[in-house]
């Protein structure tokens, strides 16, 4: 079975003082039954982060890591540092990494190698631009970024869908363009890990998740959870995104 995960993204925003009453907020509405639920703000805000959600269900992320686990890399921060800190999760490869940051398939796959090495849990991003989309190119991009996979330790990996041109747009895809690209990944993962890591692993979508929209996207076989940028600065809006995804275990 593969337990749906529900990730925020909180990109650079956040403040110390919100963040401590975020999470006791959200931590307030869980229930049973509820998603694995994953937050992930700023590097600044970790250790309080850390330090609020030890010990309740919600499990605290990183943004990026470096892939040396330490060095004259400066600006950057490494795994075994974010491990120490009681993080788990690191979202890797995201596509304003990619786009602004001279991210590429293979510095992402470095990141998240170094992150399973320190013992951290991966959110590994991909997705194709609209000029690519428009140009029938996705499953191609999606092969490409997904090469890099292999030798990564499934067990320790999720995967994010996130067309480009649906992040931060308010137009997200439809639940049919998400499962075709969702149903592509499953396929590569069985080619490049097997097919038990492929039954098993999550494959989340990203990209103006709502929670008018989440339930939507989150009834197609293959979307095992989402990855909320926009929408999970708001505790409520995080909150019903995640109620939505309650009670859909997908059998592996
Ligand atoms: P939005 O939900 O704001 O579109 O962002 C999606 C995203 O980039 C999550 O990583």
């Amino acid at each position: 079975m593969r337990h749906p995960l529900i990730a925020a993204n909180w990109k650079m925003f956040g403040t110390l003082d919100g963040v401590q009453r975020y999470l006791e907020t959200l931590i307030g509405h869980l229930q049973p039954g509820n998603p694995q639920v994953v937050v992930c703000p700023p590097y600044t805000l970790l250790p309080a982060a850390v330090m609020v959600a030890t010990g309740s269900a919600v499990a605290i992320g990183a943004q990026s890591c470096h892939w040396e686990e330490k060095g004259a890399f400066t600006g950057e921060v490494a795994a075994p540092m974010l491990a120490e800190l009681g993080v788990t999760w690191v979202v890797v490869g995201h596509s304003e990494r990619r786009q602004y940051f001279g991210e590429t398939d293979a510095t992402a796959a470095a990141r998240a190698r170094a992150a399973q090495r320190a013992g951290l849990s991966c959110i590994f991003c991909l997705g194709e631009l609209l000029t690519e989309r428009e140009a029938g190119q996705t499953l191609a991009v999606l092969e490409r970024q997904s090469a890099v996979l292999a030798g990564l330790d499934p067990t320790r990996l999720a995967l994010a869908y996130e067309p480009v041109w649906a992040i931060g747009t308010g137009r997200n895809a439809t639940p049919e363009q998400a499962q075709e690209a969702h149903t592509f990944l499953r396929q590569r993962i069985a080619s490049l890990l097997g097919s038990d890591a492929a039954a098993g692993l999550r494959i989340l979508y990203g990209g103006s998740v709502k929670p008018e929209n989440a339930a939507a996207i989150l009834s197609q076989a293959d979307v095992d959870g989402a990855l909320v940028g926009g929408a999970s600065l708001d505790v409520d809006a995080f909150s019903a995104i995640i109620h939505a995804a309650s009670g859909s275990s997908r059998a592996g």
